[in-house]
């Protein structure tokens, strides 16, 4: 079956900046990775490794230097207009500070509804309905929509952030360190609310993140990414099977459970 979304041969170098000037440096090469429809897999890799750039280059913020990213099989660099407006709307990226971008004056109901007036042809009373009902998804109240991001606390803006990526109904959602501001039972009440999400509406996920276990309990498969390369992959049931020294770097971070339950 052709994948929702995949990197062939995916590469990217940036150019050096100052003295350091001259050929420039890679960061990702030879990147092949396919999420299929409704899958939920997590990229791990230690801070650097390059995870936010092959996020950035999966939604097309930017332009791979080698290879391609195929949306359903056609690459990203080929779509028309019409396409790349389905695409928009059927992946989306949460950010670990996701309302940054935002127009700070901006209430969250009109920052909700600006992916639906861009990428949508719902109506505005659609729009409000659909508002509601990705506030709830994410545990908020109805009535958060009429706060300023301001009002909001570090927790309730990276809930505004995942509605606002959901709010199109996208086939992908791509986390990047999306849920790492939250404390641990905040993160995990998350991750439990974007799961029913996927038995409901078969969403995918990739879920980029450096905490292990959090990629253990969502995901289906786990990819490691190491100085930009995939160094290793493992099915997370019935346990992950890593043995790549990168690996098992963020394996053994994990720290062991207190002594006395504690
Ligand atoms: N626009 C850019 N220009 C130059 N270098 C960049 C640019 N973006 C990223 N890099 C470099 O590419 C490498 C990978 O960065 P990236 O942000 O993808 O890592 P990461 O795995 O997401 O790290 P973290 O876990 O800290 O978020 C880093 O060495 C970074 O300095
Ligand atoms: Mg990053």
């Amino acid at each position: 079956m052709t994948p929702l979304l995949a990197a062939r041969g995916l590469g990217k170098a940036y150019a050096r900046a100052g003295w350091r000037r001259g050929a420039p440096r890679t960061v990702l090469s030879g990147i092949d990775l396919a999420i299929g429809e409704g899958e939920c897999v997590a990229l791990i890799g230690r801070s650097g490794s390059g995870k936010s750039t092959l996020a950035r280059l999966l939604m097309g913020l930017e332009d791979p230097d080698g290879g391609a990213v195929l949306f359903r099989g056609a690459p990203l660099a080929g779509l028309d207009r019409g396409g790349a407006k389905i695409f928009r709307a059927a992946v989306q990226m949460v950010l670990q500070d996701p309302l940054s971008a935002v127009n700070p004056r901006h209430g969250v109901g009109r920052i909700l509804a600006e992916p639906l007036r861009h990428l949508t042809d719902l109506t505005a009373a659609a729009r409000q309905a659909r508002i509601s009902d990705v506030l709830d998804a994410v545990g908020l109240d109805p009535d958060a929509a009429d706060r300023l991001p301001g009002q909001l606390s570090g927790g309730q803006v990276q809930r505004i952030g995942l509605a606002r990526a959901l709010a199109t109904r996208p086939a992908l959602v791509i986390l990047d360190e999306a849920v790492s501001n939250l404390d641990a039972p905040r993160q995990v009440d998350l991750l439990d609310r974007l799961a029913s999400l996927r038995r409901q509406d078969g969403t995918a996920f990739l879920l980029i993140t450096h905490d292990i276990r959090l990629a253990r309990r969502f995901a289906d498969r786990v990819v490691v990414l190491s100085e930009g390369r995939i160094v290793d992959s493992s099915a997370c049931r019935p346990g992950l099977a890593l043995s790549h020294p990168a690996a098992r770097e963020l394996l053994d971070a994990v720290l062991p459970a207190a002594p006395g339950g504690l």
